[in-house]
């Protein structure tokens, strides 16, 4: 898609909530009640019509859009666009009895029933063509409504337990896809391997997804059911990209622990959108923090860097998190604009108004059962809403990274099967979270890949537990850290290719170049052991002392690499822990063991520092805050956030700052509020 049409799109900050008015048709006068508060709470955006199938067409061929037009006319009227969702979520009860292969199959091969929702088959033609129908429809109907601003695709692909079907269909479009992809069942049998307690398929319908002990199997499985739910995305968009092709495209993703790799969906939508949930209050918000930041920066990435758009969060409490507790004065506004200063373009939360029945009715809103605005939630909401009004400059820039943390879901899928010395607690997720702290701390910008993208922008690349090393990523990393990257890797990396046979020979040679060392064995320790790591004198990173190491501790021998660290305990004492290896113009760190937050933040401390990696500001930050920059050519915002209840003093350095809310002069330190938040300017000169 032209960048022009996402020009209107990028023009503004957005504020805005899912608006499920179909639930209030027999209300005539909420409509008008709404649209007033929205202008009030300072909303320019609704999300309207996911759920809204059944009432647009109530029986097989029988259509009702009376409803959607006067919402999507008001919404106009009082100048507030639309994400119009096109609504595949949640199929009308008629069309799942008519038609009961739209329905999954279970791994037992039991159909299920009419249920919950996102609950359709992939893969059904007919769910196709009726959801192509409907969608056709909105396109033809609304193609030219000033209140159309973004379609909404359905909602949340894999929600509702992933995205699994064990129907006939599903099968046998499995069968196709892996003959593409092996052509013969040799091939297949041997990047499986097959023969392992004798399993070797001599037919292509042998073939049943089912078994979790068969590693390329499900590895496959997971692929191809992300694939068949990406092909069932390109055709629900089909009639919108050929009846509304400047109208941009979004659909909302979740975190990406679910089954879908979205890095192949971010190249069919035009600007990506996520729904975020953080557990706040649970005991320790800088780590929520952390975690979300975390997030937001994979979800800027996915685009390479492209504002995104955060679709969900709840104005208040979730009714689905096992303990959802309030936000404390202040939370609101940080967590809100949290995303923005990470790159979001959009504040929009999950609900307007709270549902009167179902599922979701004690879930927060920024209108509640009590309907009215007088509430501390919808004072919150408002003041964002005059905030994002404020601080729209903010829209056309954006964050730029020189450091990049290649977090692979393919890689994560492959791990978590693994059956290994220590298969407990393997923490792929949580151990990028910890590597990545140190820079959130110190107010280094982030960017979150995976292992297809282009590295060659960055001065560092973290790959923290690597285990699976897809064709070419080697040869990448080498070429990388040649042309003066440096690279930085730990424990179970480079152990299995892209179907998850094992490399024999140690590392495929180019990560062998590039770190200069193998590994023969791996001690898994149990909790709570811990063994003792010790820098040596004079190492090239001029850290010193000893430090904690747990769980894992990879046994290594050095080719070309220096030791920089060596462990002090256990039988392995006096053989190397952390290694450098000068490779070409760059180099190379592994970590052969799993450290404690102390040794990474002193470790990457001291990388930040030799390799001159920009902080949003130059003194030291205090702890539980952050500061990230997002800039244009003429201005750049440093959002600097205190993720603590306790107030905190900013030294600001010598840069000059106006307050971007309030235009005032900032002097050389403020003092945050607990949960505080203030984003400063200033001018770029060219
Ligand atoms: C999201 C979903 C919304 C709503 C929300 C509740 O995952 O997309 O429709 O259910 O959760 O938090």
């Amino acid at each position: 898609m032209e960048n022009s049409t996402l020009g209107r799109l990028f023009q503004k900050l957005w504020h805005g909530a899912d608006y499920t008015y179909e639930q209030w048709l027999d209300s005539p006068d909420i409509l008008a009640d709404d649209l007033r508060l929205m202008k009030e709470a300072h909303c320019n955006v609704m999300s309207v019509g996911m759920f809204g199938w059944v009432l647009l067409e109530p029986e097989e061929g029988q259509y009702n859009f009376s409803w959607l037009d006067r919402l999507m006319d008001e919404l106009a009227v009082h100048d507030i666009a639309a994400m119009l969702g096109t609504p595949s979520a949640s199929p009308p009860v008629w069309l799942s009895k008519k038609y009961p292969e739209t329905r999954r199959v279970n791994a037992q091969g039991q159909r299920q029933p009419h249920k919950v929702r996102q609950n359709f088959c992939y893969t059904s033609p007919i769910y196709r063509e009726k959801v192509h129908n409907i969608n056709r429809m909105l396109a033809e109907r609304y193609q030219n409504h000033p209140a159309l601003l973004l379609w909404h695709v359905s909602n949340e692909y894999g929600g509702y337990g992933g995205v699994q079907c064990h129907c006939d269909l599903c099968y046998s479009a499995f069968k196709e896809w892996l003959k593409a992809r092996y052509t013969s069942l040799d091939a297949l049998n041997h990047a499986w391997w097959t023969t392992f307690w004798g399993n070797r398929y001599s037919d292509w319908d042998q073939i049943e997804p089912v078994d979790e002990h068969g590693h390329g199997l499900m590895l496959d499985w997971k692929r191809f059911m992300s694939d068949q739910a990406l092909e069932f995305y390109k055709a629900e968009t089909g009639p919108l990209r050929e009846i509304t092709p400047n109208i941009p495209i979004t659909t909302n993703f979740m975190r990406p622990d679910a089954s879908l790799d979205y890095w192949r969906f971010a190249e069919h939508v035009d600007v990506i959108s996520w729904d975020n949930y953080p557990l706040w209050h649970h005991g320790d918000d800088e780590a929520a923090a952390i975690e979300t930041s975390f997030f937001h920066d994979l979800h800027r990435s996915y685009k390479q860097g492209l504002p995104f758009l955060m679709l969900e969060s709840t104005p208040s409490v979730t009714n689905w998190q096992g303990v959802s507790r309030l936000k404390q004065p202040g939370m609101h506004k940080l967590s809100s604009l949290q995303a923005v200063a990470h790159g979001g373009n959009s504040v929009q939360y999950f609900q307007w108004r709270q549902s009167r029945g179902g599922w979701e009715k004690f879930h927060g809103a920024v209108i509640t059962h009590l309907n009215t605005p007088d509430t501390r939630v919808f004072r919150e909401v408002s003041d964002v809403g005059t905030t994002l009004e404020e601080l729209s400059a903010i829209a056309s820039s954006t964050n730029k990274a020189a450091v990049a943390m290649l977090y692979d879901l393919e890689n994560g899928w492959a791990l978590n099967n693994a059956q290994i010395p220590r298969s407990i607690g393997k923490q792929y997720q949580e151990t990028c979270y910890a590597h990545y702290a140190t820079f959130w701390r110190q107010g280094v910008t982030v960017d979150v890949v995976n292992g297809a993208a282009d590295l060659s922008g960055y001065k560092l690349v973290i790959a923290p537990m690597l285990y699976m090393m897809q064709a070419g990523l080697a040869e990448q990393i080498e070429a990388f850290v040649q042309a003066g990257g440096v690279f930085v890797t730990t424990y179970l990396s480079g152990m299995v290719d892209e179907t998850d046979l094992c490399f024999l020979n140690g590392y495929p040679p180019a990560l062998r170049r590039t770190l200069g060392i193998y590994v023969e064995e791996i001690d898994a320790l149990t909790d709570p052991q811990q063994g003792t790591i010790t820098f040596r004198e004079g190492n090239d990173l001029q850290v010193s002392g000893s430090y904690a190491f747990r769980q894992y501790a990879e046994l290594i021998h050095l080719e070309t690499a220096a030791s920089v660290a060596e462990y002090a305990s256990e039988f392995y004492a006096g053989s190397p822990a952390i290694t450098v290896n000068a490779h070409g113009s760059g180099k190379a760190y592994f970590m052969a063991a799993r450290t404690d937050k102390a040794l990474l933040q002193d470790f990457y401390g001291a990388i930040i520092k030799s390799e001159n990696l920009r902080r949003a500001i130059q003194p030291k930050l205090p702890s539980g805050v952050t500061a990230q920059v997002r800039e244009n050519d003429k201005q750049r915002f440093v959002f600097l956030m205190n993720f603590t209840n306790e107030k905190k003093h900013v030294e600001l350095g010598e840069d000059s700052f106006t307050d971007a809310e309030t235009g005032s002069a900032v002097g050389q330190s403020i003092m945050l509020e607990g949960y505080g938040i203030r984003i400063l300017e200033a001018s770029i000169n060219s």
